[in-house]
């Protein structure tokens, strides 16, 4: 698998000590607020496991699946709900982790669902910013990492669901997805 990466962008300390910031500055923001985390499969899977105990306020988490990029390396712009929350999300204050918006089709999908879903307040942690490509006006509210317009995996990343379990970061040869 490490054959297939030309760079690592983010090593495993950087991302330890960045996560762990964001953690402390939810855990100082949500003080009181009891907010919910809601975690966007599969991308979010690592983030969201090690951002949660890097919280200490009281928080619920729960997840969603959806998807667009199948295992092409380019957003279809269709994004397909493939499983839905499970608790009430009326009320409360959100914060939706992804490890990563890029075109922002996602995001906007799913901010225009949690609205009318009756959410007091919707927030978006991304681990990764890509704005180089962005396609909707708008921006995560907590980032981990601004990164350049390269395709990058691991830390919960896929290309065609591979290297999810890489535990860094890396850019991806062309030559695996041309
Ligand atoms: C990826 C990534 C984000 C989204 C960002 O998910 O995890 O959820 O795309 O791209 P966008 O800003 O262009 O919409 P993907 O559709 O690959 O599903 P996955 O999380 O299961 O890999
Ligand atoms: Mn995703
Ligand atoms: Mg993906």
């Amino acid at each position: 698998m490490r054959s297939d990466i030309q760079e690592i962008l983010l090593d495993e300390e950087a991302i330890e000590k960045r996560v762990s910031q964001l953690g402390a500055k939810i855990s100082e923001d949500y003080f009181g607020k009891h907010p919910i985390l809601i975690g966007i499969l599969k991308g979010s899977a690592v983030f969201m496991a090690d951002l949660i105990r890097k919280i200490t306020i009281p928080i619920e988490i729960d997840f969603l699946k959806a998807s667009s990029y199948g295992s092409a390396a380019q957003s279809s712009g269709v994004v397909k709900l493939e499983e839905d929350l499970s608790i009430d999300v009326k009320g409360r204050n959100i914060i939706l982790v992804e490890d990563i918006v890029d075109t922002g089709n996602t995001l906007k999908y799913l901010l225009g669902r949690f609205e009318s879903l009756g959410a007091t307040e919707v927030k978006v942690c991304s681990l990764l910013n890509k704005p180089a490509r962005r396609e909707q006006i708008l921006s995560p509210d907590y980032i981990g990492f601004e990164i350049p317009n390269a395709f990058v995996v691991g830390y919960g990343l896929d290309y065609a669901q591979k290297y999810r379990n890489l535990p860094y970061i890396g850019i991806l040869k062309e030559e695996i997805y041309q």
